[in-house]
């Protein structure tokens, strides 16, 4: 990355951390808040997440199968997964309230060099093109309790690949639309 880009990113981080600043959101600039609609969270949103309501990893549904099956060394084919959801949505529920955060991690491993990729509903529109109203996440265990993230957006950031898979996390997740692009059984909208 050039020094320019470097700063140009490092900008709107800033002025972003200012605003929630008073209202204890913690944020910091490696949390690299990302300009557009909705509610963004920080890394202190995901603290203690493995004391989350969870659902353990079951397999992908038959619709992903293919999918996945493609995917070589990504983390939903890096074996057993649990995944957390920060609040269940009430019963009766079309679609997952604005605040709600699903955090899915592979279960072996070194805490620190576990998969994590997670989700964040910021509403207003987000991602317009894709798992609207959705943020996706990288994170990284840096502990039991915290999280670093290492990143954040509509996908990954350019020329990093998922495990080889030219697929992009929105591709995938488009066919979970029905259930608001999430694809985690246990996490059916009518199963709340
Ligand atoms: C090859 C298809 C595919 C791709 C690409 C993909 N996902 Fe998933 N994702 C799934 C499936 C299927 C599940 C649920 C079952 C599982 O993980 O085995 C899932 C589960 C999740 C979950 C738990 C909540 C849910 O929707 O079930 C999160 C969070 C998640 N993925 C994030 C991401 C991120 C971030 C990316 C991009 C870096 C990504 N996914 C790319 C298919 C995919």
């Amino acid at each position: 990355m050039s020094p320019t880009a470097g700063i140009s990113r490092a900008l709107p981080a800033l002025v972003v951390s200012a605003l929630v600043a008073g209202c204890g959101g913690g944020a910091d600039a490696s949390d690299g808040g990302t300009a557009g609609a909705g509610v963004p969270v920080y890394a202190p949103a995901f603290k203690d997440f493995h004391s989350w309501a969870s659902t353990p990893g079951v397999g992908p549904p038959d619709a992903a199968a293919d999918l996945l099956a493609a995917v070589d060394g990504g983390a939903h084919s890096m074996g057993p997964m649990t995944a957390y959801i920060n609040a269940r949505p009430p019963p009766g529920s079309t679609s997952f309230p604005v605040g709600t955060i699903i955090v899915k991690e592979v279960n072996v491993g070194e805490l620190t060099t576990r998969k994590i990729f997670a989700m964040q509903k910021r509403g207003g529109g987000f991602d317009p093109g894709g798992a609207v109203d959705w943020e996706w996440f990288e994170l990284q265990n840096l502990d039991a309790d915290n999280v670093r993230i290492v990143w954040r957006g509509n996908g990954p950031p350019n020329g990093e690949t998922y495990g080889g898979n030219p697929a992009t996390c929105n591709d995938c997740h488009a066919g979970a639309k029905t259930n608001d692009f999430v694809w985690t059984m246990g996490f059916e909208l009518s199963s709340f």
